[in-house]
């Protein structure tokens, strides 16, 4: 193998520049050539590929988002959109590609894979939401980032004694929810996975406040639902004053954490050296703290599944 590629694809997450790094300084570092994709499938169907040097990842390990930018593409869900794709890797004499993104940039990348590319894909995006590894890279930063959130709402709703609900990302997934709630100390922690009523809701607001807490502050995903039509039924049923915030796209950027880059790293090393051994079509993930590689098309059907050991301790520290 002479020339590989690499891009970045889907929701974009602190640790993929890391990432980028790590495999562009570990291929040259094994005499590859290797070339950028910008802007994920998009740019891979139109051409938009250049050949990166050392000085391209420069300076960018502290840095969120992507320096290949990215997309989400309709169109390479389409087969015109693949062959177009393939023609591409095709006429730059790419072997072998890395694709950094979450499960929409796997499942592009088994379509690819059906044209005897070889394919390794590492895990990038907030979400946490894929089921054959612990961590994705991205998580811990964003985690972080509204854990720093939580407490600047908490000054205010302690001050107030309001109930403030914080509405975090994750799609389908609660981990962040789950995660920062209770590093953050929430008192209610609401994720798709675990169904909850509004009266419940309320019942233990109640009951915090019979035992003297001065502030209730309500973490949940976005994917759980309704933040705003709870917050009104808090105000009725309460008649405590209650706040929403939606924390949106802060959660995405920013300077990625000591542990999503040292992973980025670690998962961007193992990604050439699996190309390099002749794998094809694996993911990297970590499990129990160790790198590890799994087949795509496995590893895509495993259901990602809530901690709920975790959530249960959640409840009983949130008394
Ligand atoms: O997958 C990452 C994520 O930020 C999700 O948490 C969120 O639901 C989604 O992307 C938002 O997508 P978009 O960037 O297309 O608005």
């Amino acid at each position: 193998m002479k020339t590989i590629g690499v891009l970045t694809s889907g929701g974009d997450s602190p640790g993929m520049n890391a990432a980028i790094r790590a495999v562009v300084r570990t291929g040259l570092d094994k005499h590859l050539r290797v070339m950028g994709i910008e802007r994920g499938f998009t740019g891979l169907m139109d051409g938009e590929i250049f050949q990166m040097e050392r000085f391209n990842v420069a300076d960018i390990i502290q840095r969120g988002g992507t320096v290949l930018r990215t997309s989400r593409s309709a169109e390479f869900m389409t087969e015109e959109g693949q062959n177009k794709a393939y023609n591409i890797l095709k006429a730059y004499g790419i072997e072998g590609l890395i694709v950094i993104g979450g499960d929409g940039t796997f499942r592009g990348a088994l379509a690819l894979a059906k044209y005897g590319i070889p394919i390794i894909g590492l895990p990038g995006t907030i979400d946490n939401d894929l089921a054959y590894t612990d961590y994705t890279i991205g998580f811990d930063t964003c985690v972080n980032t509204v854990l720093d959130a939580i407490n600047k709402i908490r000054d205010t709703a302690t001050s107030h004694e309001r109930v403030s609900v914080v509405e975090v990302m994750g799609r389908h997934c609660g981990d962040i929810a789950l995660f920062s709630g209770i590093a953050g100390g929430a008192e209610c922690i609401l994720v798709p996975e675990i169904g909850y009523t509004k009266e419940d809701v309320c019942r233990k607001i109640l009951e915090g406040k019979q035992r003297g807490k001065r502030h209730n502050l309500i973490v949940i995903a976005e994917g759980a639902g309704g933040t705003v039509d709870l917050v009104k039924y808090i105000q009725e049923v309460t008649g405590l004053e209650a706040r929403a915030t939606i924390l949106g796209y802060i959660q995405r950027g920013g300077s990625p954490s000591a542990m999503d880059r040292l992973m980025a790293s670690k998962m961007g090393y193992k990604a050439v050296d699996l190309l390099l051994k002749g794998k094809s079509s694996r993911l990297i993930g970590i499990k129990h703290n160790k790198i590890i590689d799994e087949d795509v098309q496995e590893a895509m059907s495993l259901v990602k599944r809530i901690d709920e050991k975790l959530y249960e301790i959640a409840d009983v520290l949130s008394y």
